[in-house]
């Protein structure tokens, strides 16, 4: 009997996996990250808003967020990819701190493996939705393939304004202030408007 019964078991397999392939090979993937670019991103943290400046440099292994505040300061997130990071502001104030993660920045490839969830109208803008570990929901324009908007697990929303590929903030630009470097290390994991993704980075670490 279950001798008999196990080529329709095995069939059975066979066509739910080849059913699975056919489903995922349909179904798109998000963009990899351009190796450069430059977002501006408007944030919406539950009506706290900001504006970010975003730089992001892979092949010189840096990460930049430039962070203005609502009629308020400005921050900047400095991430490097040997892990050290720099959050600091250039006012009168002259605080720094700094931190050693045990990851670097983003990977251009890091939505590898998000989870599809199907289309959906953002903003006017046709896009492609996907979760990545229940972290990050990723809006993808179809036809250019541009994000649109990210929303973390926290709520807060990134909605990209601008988005210029292959642009490049010079080098004079990422040289943290010298009072970074006579401070006690401490750790930036509360820091940051996209602090959410050092979180992330964490899980993908461990
Ligand atoms: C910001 O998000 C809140 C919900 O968290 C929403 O009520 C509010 O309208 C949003 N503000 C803007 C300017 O988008
Ligand atoms: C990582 O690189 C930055 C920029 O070059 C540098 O300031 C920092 O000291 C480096 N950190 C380590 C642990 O080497």
């Amino acid at each position: 009997m279950a001798i008999r019964r196990t080529p329709m078991v095995i069939l059975i397999f066979l066509v739910f996996i080849s059913g699975a392939q056919i489903a995922t090979a349909d179904e798109p993937v998000p963009a990899p990250w351009p190796h450069q670019f430059h977002a501006l991103l408007f944030m919406n943290y539950s009506g706290d808003l900001s504006m970010i400046d975003l730089w992001y440099d892979w092949p010189n292994g840096r990460n930049f967020n430039i962070i203005q505040e609502q009629l308020g300061a400005i921050t900047y997130d400095l991430e490097w990819n040997n892990g050290t990071s720099f959050f600091y502001t250039l006012d009168s104030s002259k605080s720094c701190r700094s931190a050693q993660l045990e990851v670097g920045i983003l990977r251009p490839n890091w939505l590898d493996g998000a989870n599809y969830l199907g289309q959906q109208l953002v903003n006017g803008f046709h896009c492609n939705v996907w979760e990545k570990v229940d972290f990050i929901w990723y809006y993808e324009d179809v036809e250019t393939k541009r994000p649109v908007q990210w929303i973390f697990y926290t709520g807060r929303e990134a909605h990209v304004m601008t988005f210029e590929v292959g642009a490049v903030l010079e080098d004079e630009k990422w040289q943290a202030p010298v009072y970074c470097f006579n401070k006690e290390k401490k750790s930036l994991s509360t820091e940051g408007s996209l602090r959410e993704f050092r979180g992330y980075k964490g899980m993908a670490v461990s």
